[in-house]
């Protein structure tokens, strides 16, 4: 296996291509979109990652790896398209069939195609028999398919793709030796062997059960706020338990997995996944429940003359330490927020994602977070980026917090033990701060 062909350049495909020219292999990335492959050529990866701009500049200048808006001929093929959902939340396969179709054009003997992309259980085997209807070849003789989850971290993909153990399922032994051959050149973690429909249930169950723990810390944080309890604190002293591992709550779950995936198994199984459908519903109103209360807050400010409360908002992308606002539920409460104006200022900042994508968006951008924080009434916030929990709590003295995400919780934790070190550790949950908390 010498020639690689990678079908989607984007968050998984461009790293895992670059990775494999640096492994040796001959690899040629391909993507729909023209200006992405433009881009590329020219050493922008177009995405936020660490280490990317240097390993693709080493890549492009290696002479193993190179772009193209055409599919070229190879030995393997690895699909790394977008698989969301739907209308009726539904999995749009889509992208995958037309990398399949692009794919079947140039399939040869003895070819291999590995599916990345995250799939519905049983896809695998349908993309198998499209290849093979739509090629002169005959599936498990002529060429073999497989299925590869991803599960990387986005911010710390390369470290990832190297470290993490892989589950690959193939249709049959040869597809699993040729995949296993392919990802033991650069995969340092352990490549577990299994089935294809095996492999597409583990990585579909893997996110559902993040789905369903972060439901679960969300309805611990609903129980907290009406018995006035602080969830972080009860969180952190229940995980000292030595069998339990609660998450953390948040302003609601968003992104193209946690809160896409479900739903492929929610389609498929709809009699076998009631606890998934009621975690979707629990994550997807939390939103719902951080608007309702800022605009209460708002009207209980505006009957104590302040007639529009300032609302400055810490935090949009989806998740903390990331460029990415794809289904972000803070996207959400913020657009949902300034159609309030009536009610309500808003000023919003995230330092992680550029100006220009911001500038789409019809809130008001702040590019100095201290000067939203001495501006604001109120502070909303919505993600907890490592730069914001190293600010000083003393920062929000005097302003209301809505903390959706447990930043004071972890600004009093760290800076109670800064001043207690040495000191035998207390109970950090009493130590005041000069904000008026007010938890969501
Ligand atoms: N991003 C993650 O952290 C992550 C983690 C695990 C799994 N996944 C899964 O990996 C898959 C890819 O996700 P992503 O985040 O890299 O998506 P992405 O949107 O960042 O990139 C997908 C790329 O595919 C291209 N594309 C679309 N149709 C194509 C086609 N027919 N041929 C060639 N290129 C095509 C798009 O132009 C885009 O550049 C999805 O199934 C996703 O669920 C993603």
């Amino acid at each position: 296996m010498k020639r690689i062909s990678i079908l989607g350049l984007g968050y998984i495909g461009l790293p895992t291509a670059i990775l494999a020219a640096q492994a040796g292999y001959e690899v040629c990335g391909y993507d729909i979109d023209q200006e992405k492959i433009k881009q590329i050529n020219k050493g922008n990866p177009v995405i936020f990652e660490p280490e990317i701009s240097d390993r693709l500049w080493k890549a492009l200048q290696g002479g193993l790896f190179k772009v193209s808006h055409e599919l070229q001929y190879a030995d393997c093929f690895v699909i790394t398209v977008p698989t969301p959902f739907k209308e009726g939340n539904r999995a749009d396969l889509s992208y995958v069939y037309q990398a399949a179709d692009a794919i079947a054009k140039r399939l040869m003997p003895g070819n291999l195609v590995i599916i990345e992309s995250t799939i519905p259980v049983g896809t695998t085997e349908q993309v198998a028999q499209f290849l093979e209807k739509n090629s002169d070849l005959k599936l498990g003789k002529d060429f073999f398919v497989a299925h590869a989850p991803e599960r990387v971290l986005p911010g710390r993909i390369f470290k990832e793709l190297i470290e993490n153990d892989r589950v690959i399922g193939g249709i049959c032994q040869q597809s699993c030796k040729l995949t296993q051959l392919f990802y033991s050149k650069f995969v340092k973690g352990v490549v577990h062997v299994t089935d294809d429909k095996s492999a597409e249930m583990i990585k579909l169950t893997e996110n559902a059960s993040r789905d369903v723990q972060i439901a679960l810390a969300n309805q611990i944080a609903s129980m907290c706020k009406v018995a006035n309890l602080d969830p972080y604190h009860v969180i952190e002293l229940a995980n000292k338990h030595p069998r339990v591992k609660l998450l953390s709550p948040t302003c609601g779950v968003g992104g193209h997995c946690i809160a896409v995936d479900p739903w492929f198994l929610i389609e498929t199984f709809p009699e076998q996944t009631q606890l998934f459908q009621v975690a979707r519903a629990i994550n997807d109103k939390k939103p719902l429940t951080v608007i309702k209360q800022v605009l209460d807050k708002a009207a209980e400010l505006k009957s104590r003359n302040i007639s529009r409360p300032k609302i400055f908002v810490m935090g949009l992308a989806f998740k903390p330490d990331v460029d990415d606002i794809r289904q972000s539920p803070a996207l959400q409460i913020a657009t949902e927020l300034h159609k309030h104006a009536d009610a309500l200022e808003l000023n919003v900042y995230d330092h992680n994602i550029p100006l220009h994508v911001l500038q789409k968006y019809p809130f008001q951008i702040v590019s100095d977070v201290w000067h939203g924080i001495a501006w604001a009434d109120v502070i909303l916030v919505l993600v907890k980026h490592k730069e914001f929990a190293l600010m000083h709590q003393d920062v929000f003295c005097g302003k209301v917090v809505i903390d959706t995400c447990g930043l004071l919780y972890e600004m009093q934790s760290r800076q109670t033990s800064a001043i207690l070190e040495g000191a035998v550790k207390v109970d950090t949950a009493f130590w005041k701060t000069g904000a008026m908390k007010d938890l969501a």
